[in-house]
């Protein structure tokens, strides 16, 4: 499984993609939302990117079919690899559809069911988001949601990208590997967490100090 990072955060992202395991960024409305208001989201964008240098999905917030081409065309300017985020609407489906009909990826984002992921593999995503987090937040098992698409793809041998969205603990990064998930999108905050073990560190710190009392 592979590891995004889920954030619009340029210092976040640089330092995680510093460390070398991250294949991606994917970003959001809300997530934009949090930077520096006076930011020209367009420099900030292509700086993620170049950052990350691998996938970068950029979301688009028209929600009528052709505001969504306007605004994927208008990213693909920006850079010619990125991958359009869609919300799963009807007139995002079409989007997708065109998109998809021209070779340009997409990611289609706010499904929380195997049955949303399903129609939005059909209508031609390369990157089908589903969302855990927000499940679990009204109370409803998302795992179940996971298990129920990675089954699915499995057994019908789609190819679109399953993406696990919506982390809020390191235990939804184990369970999404476990379930077979291709990419999960963690927030920086998530993937601190997921790093860190106190014996690692009381470990380091020991070899550190008897590093001290020999001669190399
Ligand atoms: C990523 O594609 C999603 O937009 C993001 O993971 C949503 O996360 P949230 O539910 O924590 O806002």
């Amino acid at each position: 499984m592979q590891i995004y990072v889920d954030s619009a955060n340029l210092k976040e992202i640089q330092h995680a993609a510093s460390m070398g395991f991250i294949s991606g960024v994917t970003t959001n409305p809300s997530l934009l939302a949090k930077e520096d208001p006076t930011t020209n989201i367009r420099e900030l964008i292509l700086s993620i990117h170049k950052s990350v240098g691998g996938h970068t999905s950029v979301e688009v917030i028209s929600t009528d079919t052709d505001g969504m081409l306007r605004e994927a065309d208008e990213i693909l300017a920006w850079f010619p690899e990125a991958t359009i985020k869609i919300p799963f609407i009807p007139a995002g489906l079409a989007a997708v559809r065109k998109l998809s009909d021209q070779d340009i990826p997409t990611n289609v984002t706010l499904l929380f069911t195997a049955n949303q992921a399903l129609i939005a593999a059909n209508a031609g995503a390369t990157y089908v988001s589903l969302f855990l987090g927000r499940l679990d937040d009204i109370g409803t098992d998302s795992m179940q949601a996971v298990h129920d698409t990675c089954e699915i793809w499995d057994t019908q041998g789609l190819e679109s990208f399953i993406i696990a969205a919506s982390i809020r603990t390191p235990i939804h990064l184990l369970e999404c590997a476990k379930a077979g998930a291709h990419i999960a999108t963690v927030p920086y905050k998530v993937l601190m967490q997921s790093m860190k073990h106190p014996l690692t560190d009381a470990g380091l710190e020991t070899f550190l100090k008897d590093a001290q009392k020999v001669t190399m």
